[in-house]
């Protein structure tokens, strides 16, 4: 099989995990006789500074002409003043609209060598959690009005959470299907309570849950489910929300597996293609000294040949490879823990993972 991928290394750490998982692509397709083509393009605050935008027509052109997308991250602390709309992240929501990506598939799973990372005690843990966070991506208040105005109190920011009938059913039944494939329990996580444009994310929900039976499905309002969260994450197979409270649960749901450096994601929409990223950002502090984490990046790789090509077992032996070089007790800084080894670096845990596929 021939895979093209387009490559967009961004800020801060990005260039070095999206390297490791390139070179990580590279070697498992080696192993089974495909060829992959990389194509790199700019994004982010990398993108502002080579052609003054953080979003240029060319990335979005070329993303559009390759058969998927690995991403690292981006943004930092020299655009952290740029006006809302010309800011790194901005590139980031646009490429996720433009490529139609309103799925975000965030799955949290605990590595049983990695048990005592996680800052859970024991008992909680138990023999470890494995949730699927679905994710809206490309709705709610990342993409509704905002702007400033005159408000009660003088000039005031405001943004908007909207949600259509539409955007709840097509990630719902994302949400569904997925669940079907796993243990068949379904939370919807929600604001019910409160906001308007969460009772009809639960109301169209429950007309959904009408046609899966199997589905064994709840509601929860999102304050409890980041305590639930931590208090019991086992009781949660998959969840379903929004945009916003994706973002937010999705970092916690992070740490509770030892390091949010673990944690990989898939951005999906009607089609094969994707775009694939580790949840966490461009870590600034340790961008450019080989210190960064690339296993969220590598098992971002793995799941991009498992969603966009199917090729399942190519994807299976990465997430073994990984696995395997944890069990051996391998670890990077993030997850070193209270271990008396050195860690690795970022090009040595790459290397390790590749020794071992
Ligand atoms: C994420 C990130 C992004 C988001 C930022 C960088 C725009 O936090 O992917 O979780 O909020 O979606
Ligand atoms: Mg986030």
């Amino acid at each position: 099989m021939e895979l093209n991928i387009a490559l967009l290394h961004g800020d801060g750490i990005g260039p070095e995990i999206v390297d490791s998982a390139a070179a990580v692509l590279e070697k498992t397709a080696s192993e089974f006789g495909h060829k992959i083509n990389f194509t790199p393009y700019l994004i982010g605050g990398a993108a502002i500074n080579a052609v003054g935008k953080p979003l240029p027509q060319e990335t979005i052109n070329g993303c559009l002409a390759s058969d998927s997308v690995l991403l690292g991250a981006v943004g930092g602390p020299e655009w952290d003043d740029l006006p809302g709309d010309q800011r790194p992240e901005k590139a980031l929501l646009g490429i996720r609209e433009a490529l139609g990506l309103y799925t975000n598939l965030r799955p949290a799973k605990l590595y049983p060598a990695l048990r005592s990372a996680s800052p859970l005690k024991a008992e909680i843990v138990g023999d470890g959690f494995d949730i699927m966070i679905v994710r809206e991506l490309t709705g709610g208040i990342y993409f509704g009005d905002r702007g400033f105005r005159e408000g009660r109190y003088g000039q005031e920011a405001y943004d908007t959470e909207a949600y259509s009938v539409t955007e709840i059913e097509r990630i719902g039944r994302v949400a569904f299907e997925a669940t079907m494939k796993r243990g068949k329990r379904l939370c919807s996580i929600d604001k019910a309570n409160v906001l308007e444009s969460s009772r009809l994310w639960r109301k169209t929900m429950h007309t959904l849950a009408e046609k899966y039976p199997e589905v064994q499905y709840s509601d929860m309002f999102v304050d409890n489910a980041a305590m639930q969260l931590v208090r019991d994450p086992k009781q949660f197979d998959v969840i379903v929300t929004s945009n916003m409270f994706g973002d937010i649960l999705s970092d916690e749901a992070s740490q509770i597996t030892g390091s949010i450096g673990m944690l990989a994601s898939a951005s999906l929409g009607d089609g094969k293609r994707g775009m694939y990223e580790p949840i966490h950002g461009s870590a600034p502090d340790i961008a450019g000294q080989n210190k960064a984490n690339p296993i969220a990046t590598i098992l971002s790789g793995a799941m991009m040949l498992r969603y966009s090509f199917g090729l399942a077992e190519e994807a299976d032996r990465i997430e073994k490879a990984v696995n395997k070089v944890l069990e051996a007790g391998w670890r990077t800084a993030d997850i070193i823990g209270s271990s008396e080894r050195t860690p690795l670096t970022c090009t040595e845990m790459t290397e390790k993972i590749i020794e071992v596929l």
